[in-house]
Parts: structure tokens; sequence; C-alpha cells
């Protein structure tokens, strides 16, 4: 069930489409509206007691496994049945079809999880986008945690895209939302020493039309 059309902060996103042409990622402190925020901690919490979230995986179809040393997140795919979720996705439907204004990316439609770090919990040093199958394009993440504080570890870090150079690391506070380009641009998801909770995003093309149908989730 459609909720209501957002009033649309055209503000929060405005530099979004430059800083990834430019330097291939793009960070919005407070892009999304707070209460949004809140709505899905509270959302995830929820799951997160009723036992919903599963085990991530690595890569897709014959290259996909579960590996704890690499990726030890637990998640949920986002559907638009819980009305956070569907709020949420209405607000990246708005932001996909401004990215496609902007950077003409033709992106196609946007898949989103949460993810639950407990503490331990990292991502190793990875692409978002596998084998040149052009199909994850920018990746979007909207961290959920609240009053991280330094020390509680689970940082992104953004590398330049020879994976050499460091080019930002940043805290997963609440509010702070990402993107980088998914094929381009490696990143990493330091040791939480606490419970970190964020919602990994994608906006993607429409593989399907290549004949391979794409999610393996
Ligand atoms: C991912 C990922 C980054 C983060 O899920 O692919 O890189 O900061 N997440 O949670
Ligand atoms: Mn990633």
């Amino acid at each position: 069930m459609p909720d209501a059309p957002l009033p649309v902060d055209r503000d929060a996103f405005e530099s979004a489409a430059l800083g990834l042409r430019e330097q291939g990622w793009w960070i919005g402190r407070d892009a999304l509206d707070r209460e949004l925020v809140d709505e899905l901690r509270a959302d995830l919490q929820e799951l997160m007691e009723a036992d919903r979230l599963h085990r991530a995986g690595i890569g897709r179809e014959q290259d996909y496994h579960l590996d704890r040393d690499i990726r030890s997140d637990r998640v949920f795919w986002l559907t638009r049945r819980r009305p956070a979720q569907a709020r949420f996705l209405e607000r990246m439907e708005q932001l996909r079809l401004s990215l496609n204004r902007e950077l003409f990316l033709g992106l196609f439609e946007f898949e989103a999880h949460y993810a639950h770090y407990p503490p331990g919990g990292l991502y190793r040093k990875h692409l978002d986008s596998f084998r040149g199958a052009a199909n994850r394009i920018v990746s979007a993440v909207t961290y959920l945690t609240e009053s991280w504080q330094p020390g509680d570890g689970g940082e992104l870090v953004v590398y330049s895209e020879d994976g050499e150079t460091v080019s930002a690391t940043i805290e997963p506070r609440a509010g702070t939302f990402v993107m980088f380009l998914s094929e381009e641009i490696p990143h990493e998801v330091l040791t939480s020493r606490t419970d970190r909770t964020s919602i990994a995003g994608w906006f993607r093309l429409n593989t399907s039309i290549g004949g391979t149908i794409d999610p393996a989730r």
C-alpha cells in the first residue's frame, strides 16, 4: 500500500550527483529526515527481536559463499510491506530519478537490506559489483546506529579506485548517508566493537534483460 508522497527536500541530495561524478563517492550528513531514520531503526529492532535476519553471503551464483572472516553481518531485505521500509524505498525512488536526470545512468531499480554487525563484525575490502556483470551501479549506505562514539569502530573506509589510498573514513552515525560507484570504489567495514546497524542499498540496471536473473538473495 503506497504511502502518500513525501515532501521532497531538494537540498539534501543536491550535491550527490556532482560528488559521484567528480570523485566517485558522496557523503550526506543528515540527508534523510531524522524521523524516518528513527522509524527505520525501530523497525529493524523489531525484526532483530523476532529473529528475522539471516546470514549474508558473498558473491553470486557459483561465487556465493558464507564466510565470517570476510563478512559478518546479518541482513533483512527491504520490501514495501512495512511502512518504514516503504517510506525509505519511496525516498530512494526519488533519488534514483534525480540521479538519472543528472547523470544519465539509466538506473532501473533499487534494492536494499538492513544489516546488523554484532560486536567483532566486519566486512573486508571489496567492490559491490562482480565480474563486469553491470548490475549494481551506485551503492548507498544509510547508518542507523544510535549514539555511535569514537572507539566503537565499524567505520566505513572508502578507497581510491586503485585501492591504494584511503579517500575517507566515515563514522557510521545514525543519519549519515553515503553513496559510491559500486564497480569502482573499493571499501571496507572496520571491526565494530558495538552493535552496528545500517541499510546497504544498490541502484541497479535491469540485468534480467541480459538473460541472467541476478539477485542471489
Ligand atoms: C556492503 C557494505 C558498508 C557499510 O554491505 O556491501 O559495503 O558501511 N556496507 O555498511
Ligand atoms: Mn560493499
